[in-house]
């Protein structure tokens, strides 16, 4: 079992979710580029009409190469369905994102939709948040210094993401910004923290997604598993 099978099957359960004529919201991440396939592959099949609002360069790029119709939230403020994946999550669906640096754009995305389904293999499920990868924290440039004093002062490592091999410096965002991953540890009340993180000045937003998924597909070796939020 791969972990690419388990992020598929997620996918697949997620898809058996949308219906012809709807207006999707589509996440970022390998999880939701097998989701994106997928649905490319369904809307050439069935001759379904789907619109997409991406939340970055890669799920924008990635539909229109699998014949997604795109759209923007200016056209269609309510979506019917968003599909994202995630870096952890609890049993409450409360999640980190921002792994690939889209956490703004996926929020407003995510949070637009009547439905936001997140789809991940079981590796991301956490029995707390922060457990296993830091908080993404999207920054304006100009505020990186003083927003990592910010975050030291609550307890947090904070950590400027460097860009990788293609390119010498920090990473920067799809917005033009900087990301900082801030590593908490263990979360005791992660909706407190997101609360505490927005108010900085310079923030942009916060990878915390709080009460946010109405429902998780969890991808593994047994199959799919649905966690549906409590409320
Ligand atoms: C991007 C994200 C992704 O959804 C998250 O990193 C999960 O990605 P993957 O499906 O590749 O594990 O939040 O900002």
């Amino acid at each position: 079992m791969t972990s690419a099978t388990s992020k598929r099957r997620a996918a697949e359960a997620a898809l058996a979710e949308v219906k012809d004529g709807q207006i999707l919201g589509l996440g970022t991440g390998s999880t939701v580029a097998i989701f994106i396939e997928l649905l490319g592959e369904k809307i050439k099949k069935e001759g379904w009409k789907i619109l997409g609002v991406p939340t970055s360069y890669q799920s924008a790029y990635l539909a229109a190469e699998n014949g997604i119709q795109l759209t923007t939230l200016d056209e269609h403020p309510v979506l019917d369905l968003a599909v994202d994946g995630a870096d952890e999550l609890d049993k409450r669906l409360n999640l980190i994102k921002g792994g690939g640096a889209a956490l703004t754009r996926e929020k407003i995305v995510d949070s637009s939709a009547k439905r936001f389904v997140v789809i991940a293999d079981g590796a991301k499920l956490v029995e707390r948040l922060g457990t296993k990868t830091p908080v993404p924290i999207e920054v304006l440039p100009v505020a990186r210094r003083t927003v990592a004093k910010r975050i030291g002062l609550l307890g947090g490592k904070p950590k400027l993401r460097d860009a990788g091999d293609r390119k010498d410096g920090p990473l920067i965002t799809d917005n033009g910004n900087l990301i900082i991953d801030a590593d908490f540890g263990a979360i005791d009340d992660p909706q407190a923290l997101e609360f505490v993180l927005k108010r900085i000045p310079g923030v942009v937003e916060a990878g915390l997604f709080i009460n946010l998924a109405h429902t998780a597909y969890i991808g593994s070796e047994k199959g799919v598993k649905r966690i549906d939020r409590r409320y």
